[in-house]
């Protein structure tokens, strides 16, 4: 029988993003990448007990983002904002309205969306606490995430994942930082696994990927995707 694993979905999605993403790319190097590149070349911004995502986490954020459309993004970790400004970026080439809410106890960067131009009436938020707190409030708005991008730790203590399994609907897409070892996404990705059954698991795209765009970089990025959205095609 046919068995998908992680990471022949990974080869799979990764190659197949990156065909249909092939007209974004000088968007990618030239208004993305040197956003990045100035923020991690300024130690001011950073702490030394924290890091951010790496170039191929970055490509692979924007490139799911752009082709999941998400309007209502939610991240937990903003640190000096490069996830959340890859996948506003991503989403904003479609220019309908998003609500962009990023959460930190300890942002390093009070404008992490600085240099993303985000359509017309959109909303952007950097919540200052904890994971918990953001969930207790978005729970009253009553409205499913559409892409969630976890680079923080979920708080069992608070008792996140049950927060977040009323958050996440059979469409959301989430991406998980620090997929490898024992590190977060791997935490996280374990609480949310027993949380929700609608997902399939998506290892971080493999290094040949972001060769093809000529990039000598890796990523850390895994993806929990809805089962739904699978199909199978003639071709
Ligand atoms: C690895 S950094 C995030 C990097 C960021 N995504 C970027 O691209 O620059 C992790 C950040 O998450 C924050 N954090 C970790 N767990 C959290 C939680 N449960 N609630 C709020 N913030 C959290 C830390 O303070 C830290 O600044």
């Amino acid at each position: 029988m046919l068995r998908l694993t992680p990471s022949a979905l990974s080869s799979t999605l990764s190659n197949q993003l990156l065909r249909e993403s092939a007209h974004l790319r000088s968007l990618f190097f030239e208004t993305l990448l040197p956003i990045y590149t100035s923020r991690v070349l300024d130690k001011n911004l950073q702490r030394e007990d924290s890091g951010t995502i790496s170039v191929g986490s970055l490509l692979s954020l924007f490139l799911t983002s752009y082709t999941w459309k998400p309007t209502y993004i939610v991240e937990v970790g903003t640190y000096i904002g490069n996830s959340i400004s890859s996948i506003a970026f991503g989403a904003s080439l479609h220019n309908r309205k998003l609500d962009i809410i990023t959460c930190d106890n300890q942002p390093c960067n009070q404008n992490p969306l600085k240099g993303i131009e985000l359509p017309e009436g959109s909303k952007a938020e950097v919540f200052l606490g904890s994971s918990t707190d953001m969930f207790k409030k978005l729970i009253k708005s009553n409205q499913p995430i559409d892409m969630l991008h976890l680079d923080g730790r979920l708080l069992k203590h608070g008792n996140d994942t049950e927060l977040l399994s009323q958050l996440i609907s059979d469409t959301t897409l989430i991406a998980l930082d620090d997929c490898e070892g024992c590190e977060k996404g791997h935490v996280n990705l374990s609480l949310l696994k027993r949380a929700i059954n609608t997902h399939a698991f998506i290892s971080p795209f493999p290094k040949d990927v972001f060769q093809k765009w000529n990039l000598e970089t890796h990523s850390l990025t895994g993806f929990l995707i809805p089962k739904s959205s699978a199909s199978f095609s003639w071709q």
